[in-house]
């Protein structure tokens, strides 16, 4: 019996940092493993997480953002506990919003995004993108060095799903102020995702909404606010505004993270960004390969509604499972030498990072456009970007923190130091 055994891996801080190596331990045993703790089932293998993730009627999305905790509000019965679950499904926390809806209430409210995740609006967007990360990055330039993650990541991640919502722009400095620089989920139980930081986001979107019902124009939000389910019906406010500000909980912290990982492994391998720098076609495999390695979103839940079968493991109706896109990443049955960063993987794009079935990411597009957009342009407007010492320690002896979370994969600062460009 090793640490590993035992350990909690929702509350010990010993693997936040790296957890790679208890994922390996626990695919080892088997890539469906009864956890020591809470009961929770974890997967760690590709093939099995996809299972999971195409079979929506077998597993529930009613726990997916926080997982074990805080429990659920009922004690399961028999082998199906479906009815149990409807009966209680609006006492589990974020139950208002899209990710934790199943069919056939998913889909009505999925169909409401589709006029906002358009190639049209998404194209519009990049357009966008170009524009603000120039302006971001003048903020900090001449410094010669800036700390990534407040002075650039969170800001461009929230100003870019503001623009995609319509936010008029002359409201984008009130934005940053209210959200511009978010702490992910902590790693306590009653921390864990529950505090819901969106009530200034849904006061500003119902009075958006609101206004652009009594007062259509050509803009993003009357489209927003003019949508419709799909069998006509026209959704409450309330409805648009837990679409609008889950959109900012899940595409602003996501995409901040990927941008500051994707700048540490730039920043720390010379070699990768000297061919980043010569030849820039190389730049949306890159970022595959960065959410292969190290995927934003570190942990992702379901609830077994009926008593199942999953790679041979029994799984009793009401356990909870967790996914965990780092781990099903790093499959070294899927991908050959698992843990190596590699640039020209042919693979890349099979990753996970973004889900599968019916939750998949539909903000996928806009974040691998907003981490391409964001490297082309400070590698544009630098010579040579490089970890900062006096931070992270010199080459060879690195120290970087994570934050102490089960939700996300979110390096806790990064500091760069670079020459700004002629
Ligand atoms: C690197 C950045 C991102 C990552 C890694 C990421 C990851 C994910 C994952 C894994 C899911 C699936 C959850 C599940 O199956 O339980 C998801 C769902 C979702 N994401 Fe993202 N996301 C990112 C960026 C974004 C952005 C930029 C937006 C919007 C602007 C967004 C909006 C959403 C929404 C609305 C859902 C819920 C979809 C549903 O339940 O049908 N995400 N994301």
């Amino acid at each position: 019996m090793t640490d590993f055994d035992t350990i909690d891996y929702f509350t010990d801080p010993t693997l936040v940092d790296d957890p790679h190596p208890y994922y390996d331990h626990l695919r080892q045993q088997c890539p469906v493993t009864k956890m020591p703790v809470y009961g929770v089932v974890a997967v760690t293998g590709y093939d099995e997480a996809s299972e999971v993730f195409r079979d929506a009627d077998t597993y529930s999305n009613a726990i997916t953002p926080t997982g074990p905790f805080p429990g659920l509000p009922f004690e399961p019965e028999g082998d199906d506990i479906s009815e149990q679950l409807e009966a209680h499904r609006d006492q589990l926390p974020l139950s208002e919003h899209l990710v934790t809806f199943d069919p056939p209430q998913h889909q009505r409210t999925r169909a409401l995004l589709g006029k906002l995740f358009t190639p049209r609006r998404i194209k519009e967007s990049e357009d966008f993108l170009w524009g603000l990360a120039d302006r971001q990055i003048d903020e900090f330039l001449a410094d010669g060095k800036c700390e990534l993650t407040q002075a650039y990541a969170q800001p461009f991640a929230m100003l870019t799903v503001a623009n995609l919502l319509g936010v008029p722009e002359e409201d984008f400095d009130v934005f940053r102020t209210h959200l511009g620089a978010q702490k992910p989920g902590a790693m306590s139980a009653d921390e864990a995702m529950v505090a819901n930081p969106l009530e200034f986001l849904d006061s500003k979107f119902s009075v958006y909404i609101q206004d652009r019902r009594d007062n259509p124009r050509d803009d993003v939000l009357t489209a927003l606010a003019e949508s419709t389910y799909p069998d006509g019906e026209v959704p409450e406010v309330l409805a648009l505004c837990h679409l609008a500000t889950f959109l900012f909980g899940a595409g602003q912290d996501t995409t901040a993270r990927l941008i500051t990982s994707s700048l540490r492994h730039i920043a720390d391998n010379p070699e990768l960004q000297k061919q980043l720098r010569e030849d820039r076609s190389l730049i949306p495999n890159f970022v595959e390969e960065a959410l292969r390695m190290e995927g934003p979103v570190k942990s992702d839940f379901r609830l077994a509604r009926r008593t199942t079968n999953l790679a041979g493991v029994e799984i009793p109706a009401g356990t909870t499972i967790m996914i965990n896109p780092g781990a099903i990443n790093r499959d070294p049955r899927r991908f050959e030498d698992p843990h190596e960063f590699d640039l020209h993987r042919h693979n890349a794009r099979e990753h996970l990072a973004f889900g599968k079935g019916i939750h998949s990411c539909p903000g996928g597009p806009l974040s691998r456009a907003e981490a391409r957009v964001t490297i082309e342009r400070l590698l544009d407007r630098t010579e040579n970007i490089t970890i900062s010492e006096e931070h992270h320690g010199p080459q060879g002896n690195r120290h970087f923190s994570y934050e102490p979370t089960y939700i996300l994969r979110a390096l806790a600062e990064l500091h760069l130091e670079f020459t700004p460009a002629d």
